[in-house]
């Protein structure tokens, strides 16, 4: 890190429970409350464009709204600040390439995060479950700490049914995998209880990880000049990045420095769509559904820790959910590949979602969505 870029230095910082308000320590290594509830963080973050500007080609460039304290703990990849690019749809539509991130998804946002408050914590071994990219990603920044003095060991929990390539590529940054069978939630069942002695560093809980995905609201408020989207489609299976992108919009408004937030439109499969489904019904907290196949790994969470918390979001932001069919994605993925644009059948999920909402949306507004995954990692479920 350059030494001009200086750390946050307020002292309010806790651990806040999102459901009974129980305050936990900042340097608590729980990963919920005693209630059950998730964990957010109280923390005052500052931005300032003309700091930023100067500053290297990362999301470390929005350092005093990271929540890290020293600069030493940093691990990098030299992610974010992915490109972000128009694609003709009849209206100009911008898309954020962060499947060109360094493990391959935008999970390295949060991955970075994570990953350096690990090292503040000095804890030398993680536990955590992913339907793979989320595993990839932590297995990436915890093989970038091998080369200080504190090392981590990485043991990744997937479900057995996780594509070849993320399985290939976890192994290789020198992770144990833990291929476990039956569902999303018995992964990551298995994960918990073998984090007696490591950290359980999930993606899903930890909420350093929703601070590190926030930066792709800073990234889009500075790459289209300082301003927010009107209109946001984002993939929702955890919802990581709807949270994410939700916390660092709302930041930017809480510091006067955008005048509105983006409507979020938050895209599932219908083949598992609990918040799609409680959105419907107008409830606040998921829906039971029994999970169908879908060509959306990533998504395919039938039981989102988080589910209040994203129904909120999108409520709040005047947002809605879309669903989209096995064949839409199947047809929005071969759009997005002859456009150029190679992702993973997760990422045109979302695009499929954004194909269906566009008729809807004022032909002024203006719209984006994130391409969160690249296409070598899943390359024989949609072959055109
Ligand atoms: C490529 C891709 N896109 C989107 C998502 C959805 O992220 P979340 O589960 O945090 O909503 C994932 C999650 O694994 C993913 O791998
Ligand atoms: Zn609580």
């Amino acid at each position: 890190m350059s030494a001009s870029i200086s750390a946050p230095t307020h002292d309010d910082r806790a651990l806040v429970c999102s459901l009974c308000g129980a305050v936990h320590s900042w340097d608590s290594r729980v990963w919920r409350c005693a209630c059950g509830g998730p964990l957010d963080l109280r923390f005052t973050p500052t931005l300032d464009p003309q700091h930023i500007t100067g500053r290297p080609p990362s999301l470390w460039r929005y350092r005093e709204a990271l929540p890290i304290r020293d600069d030493d703990a940093i691990v990098t990849l030299g992610e974010g600040l992915t490109p972000l690019l128009t694609l003709d749809l009849g209206r100009p539509v911008w898309l954020k390439q962060d499947q060109l991130c360094p493990s391959g998804s935008y999970k390295d946002r949060g991955a970075s995060l994570l990953i350096s408050h690990v090292r503040e914590l000095d804890v030398d071994a993680v536990v955590e479950d992913s339907s793979g990219n989320a595993g990839a990603a932590i297995a990436a920044y915890c093989a970038r700490s091998s080369a200080t003095p504190h090392p981590i060991d990485c043991s990744i929990y997937v479900p057995a049914a996780t594509s070849p390539a993320k399985l290939t590529q976890i192994a290789a940054y020198g992770a144990r995998v833990r291929r476990i069978s039956g569902s999303r939630s018995d992964t990551a069942l298995a994960a918990q209880q073998a984090a007696g002695s490591a950290y359980y560093a999930s993606h899903v809980w930890n909420p350093w990880f929703l601070h590190g995905c926030k930066t792709i609201a800073f990234e889009l408020w500075e790459q289209l000049g300082w301003r927010a989207p009107d209109v946001l489609v984002l993939p929702v299976g955890n919802g990581t990045l709807l949270l994410g992108a939700a916390l660092g919009f709302g930041e930017l408004h809480a510091l006067g420095l955008i005048a509105h937030r983006p409507r979020l439109i938050a895209v599932q499969a219908a083949a598992c769509a609990p918040l799609a489904e409680a959105w419907s019904r107008e409830r606040e907290g998921p829906a039971a559904v029994a999970p169908q196949p879908t060509l959306a790994e990533g998504i395919a969470i039938a039981e989102p820790a988080r589910g209040r918390q994203i129904l909120a979001a999108v409520r709040a932001s005047h947002g809605s959910f879309v669903t989209v069919a096995e064949a839409q994605i199947v047809t929005a993925h071969a759009h997005l590949a002859r456009a150029g644009f190679y992702v993973e059948p997760t990422a045109a999920a979302a695009f499929a979602g954004l194909l269906r909402a566009l008729p809807e949306i004022p032909t002024h507004a203006t719209v984006a969505t994130v391409l969160t995954g690249h296409g070598l990692k899943s390359v024989q479920p949609i072959a055109h």
